[in-house]
């Protein structure tokens, strides 16, 4: 499987099987997640690890699809707006390359921005100097959707002077 392959091919899954994900895989596909870009080498991801009584106050509407493992990832509290936006950015890049490396071993992630809403932040426990990227369901999937066409990017180039 090439990058390329995986990058057009991984789908977003919103039915899993039940089958279990082991603790080394998934400890393995966060760390190919890590060597995602971020400036200064700050490192701005932390991931919680959503627990059943938790996953139960989350009440997602799917219930992620029956993943599993469910995961927030969080970007850390920078300095400045600036900075913020900085670790958003290289946490959205932390949570591509888990769910390429967790593609690449078969399995899936249904990627949930629910985590971020007023109620949910207070479900998570998470202080208001933290951005809640999403909520993650893992797990193999049941079901795989087709691919959603892209539009060309011939027609979102624009070439400046
Ligand atoms: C930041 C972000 C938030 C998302 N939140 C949701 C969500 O709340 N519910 C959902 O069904 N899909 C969500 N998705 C998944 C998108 O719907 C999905 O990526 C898109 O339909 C393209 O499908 P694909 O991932 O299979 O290519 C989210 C994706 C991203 C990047």
């Amino acid at each position: 499987m090439t990058i390329t392959d995986a990058i057009k091919n991984r789908r977003t899954i919103k039915s899993f099987k039940r089958e279990p994900i082991t603790e080394n895989d998934l400890l393995t596909w966060l760390e190919a997640a890590s060597y995602a870009p971020n400036h200064r080498m700050n490192e701005p991801w932390e991931v919680l690890v959503i627990g059943p009584e938790t996953r139960a106050k989350l009440n997602h509407k799917k219930d992620f699809g029956g993943a599993p493992v469910v995961l927030a990832v969080l970007s850390k509290p920078a300095a400045t707006p600036f900075e913020r936006d900085e670790n958003i950015m290289a946490v959205s890049c932390f949570v591509q390359n888990f769910m390429l490396a967790a593609y690449e071993a078969g399995a899936g992630v249904y990627w949930s921005s629910m985590g971020n809403l007023p109620q949910n932040r207070d479900i998570l426990g998470v202080t208001p100097e933290y951005d809640v990227i999403g909520i993650l369901g893992i797990g193999y999937p049941e079901e795989v959707p087709a691919v959603k066409p892209r539009t060309p990017m011939a027609s979102k180039i624009t070439h400046l002077a």
